[in-house]
């Protein structure tokens, strides 16, 4: 099962109104990273946790069959916490065995070796651990060996550096031990809470530390580190149209239709279907969506949403979220003022 459930509170105003899990990374949303997961590791059966942002969850994602999957819809009626969710997907999760994956959290090598060793070993739950520098903002894990003691939800003073990565395996006593704990400090029941209680139980549960990257993307420095990393690794092709006038250095991805005129765009980059960028440049590490428009200004290291139009910036727009549909212009009528229609909890940072 894959959780896009809950809110997207740190990413506002982006996901006031919009799944934080459908924010595009290297221009494709976060979630379809955790579906190729699943389905890479031969799982096809999938249920998503939705909640207020299901109709958005659904047009995207359909029935699965883009992936080779089949997608079931699990409605959570609030986001009371991660083994809430659990218990909410008891119909769809029939006693099997299975796997539990963030959508907000990009995995960079992905879960079929976790998923492997999980179906061979004879452990009640297998979790994936990683080293973090602020422990104090996940579920964190005390180790002996690779069998875990303790388990703490964002602990204050952290009794170890290994975060909880958002992809768990469990066996179907994560059901019972979902019921069996009472909602913590911040009112929701805890995953991390039902898996102590399979500890207690002297049930085995096992941990893997991960090498590769890992990124929960709940907030803007996560989400811009995310693109980065996964823009690192993109091969470079053209399906749009590029002038005589136009620089293209280093490895940059040109969507179908996207049109690039008098431009310099430097890699890695990617600038999505349908977008036009006219007389400006594109820095490294920019991902700008579908439909966007991009005229006499200079943007890296950002990501852009679709449909939005950025012109006539005199300074370099950097470390950016845009959200859909922003306008962001120079006007030249006097007197020369500034003029914001921002949503609520929005940031602007004027040199
Ligand atoms: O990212 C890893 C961390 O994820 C772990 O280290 C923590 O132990 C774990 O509790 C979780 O912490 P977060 O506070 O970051 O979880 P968040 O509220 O962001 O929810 C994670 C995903 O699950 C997100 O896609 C939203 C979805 N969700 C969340 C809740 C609380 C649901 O679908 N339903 C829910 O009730």
């Amino acid at each position: 099962m894959i959780l896009s459930g809950g809110e997207g509170t740190r990413l506002r105003p982006i996901t006031h109104t919009s799944a934080k899990q459908l924010v595009p990374v290297a221009n494709k949303p976060i979630l379809f990273y955790g579906l190729e997961a699943l389905r890479d590791a031969g799982i096809r059966d999938i249920g998503i946790i939705v909640g207020d942002t299901e109709a958005e969850i659904k047009a995207a994602v359909g029935d699965g069959s883009a992936w080779g999957v089949e997608v079931t819809y699990i409605r959570q009626e609030a986001p009371l916490g991660l083994a809430h969710a659990v218990l909410t997907a008891e119909p769809f999760l029939s006693r099997c065995p299975f796997v539990m994956y963030l959508g907000d959290n990009l995995i960079r090598e992905g879960i079929s070796s976790f998923v492997e060793e999980f179906r061979c070993k004879d452990v009640e739950a297998l979790i994936l651990l990683a080293h973090v520098e602020e422990p104090q903002r996940f579920g964190v894990a005390e180790l002996e060996g690779n069998r875990i003691v303790r388990l703490v939800e964002k602990p204050k003073e952290p009794p170890s550096d290994l975060a909880l990565v958002g992809a768990y395996m469990f066996r179907p006593s994560i059901l019972e031990a979902s019921r069996s704990i009472k909602p913590s400090w911040r009112n929701e029941l805890e995953i991390t809470d039902a898996i102590q209680r399979l500890i207690d139980e002297g049930k085995r549960v096992e941990a893997h530390v991960i090498n590769g990257w890992w990124k929960d993307t709940g907030r803007l420095e996560d989400l811009l580190e995310a693109n980065r990393m996964i823009l690192e690794g993109i091969v470079p092709g053209c399906e749009g149209s590029v002038d005589r006038e136009s620089r293209i250095d280093g490895r940059v991805i040109i969507e179908e239709g996207a049109e690039i005129v008098r431009s310099v765009l430097r890699g890695p980059a990617v600038v999505g279907r349908g977008s036009r960028v006219i007389d400006s440049f594109v820095g490294p590490f920019t991902s700008i969506y579908y439909d966007v428009t991009l005229e006499r200004s200079e943007i890296e290291h950002s990501i852009v949403l679709e449909n939005s139009h950025i012109s006539d910036i005199p300074g370099r727009i950097e470390d950016s979220l845009i959200g859909k549909n922003v306008e962001i212009s120079r006007s030249r009528s006097r007197p020369s003022t500034f003029r914001f229609v921002l949503g609520d909890n929005s940031r602007v940072g004027l040199v």
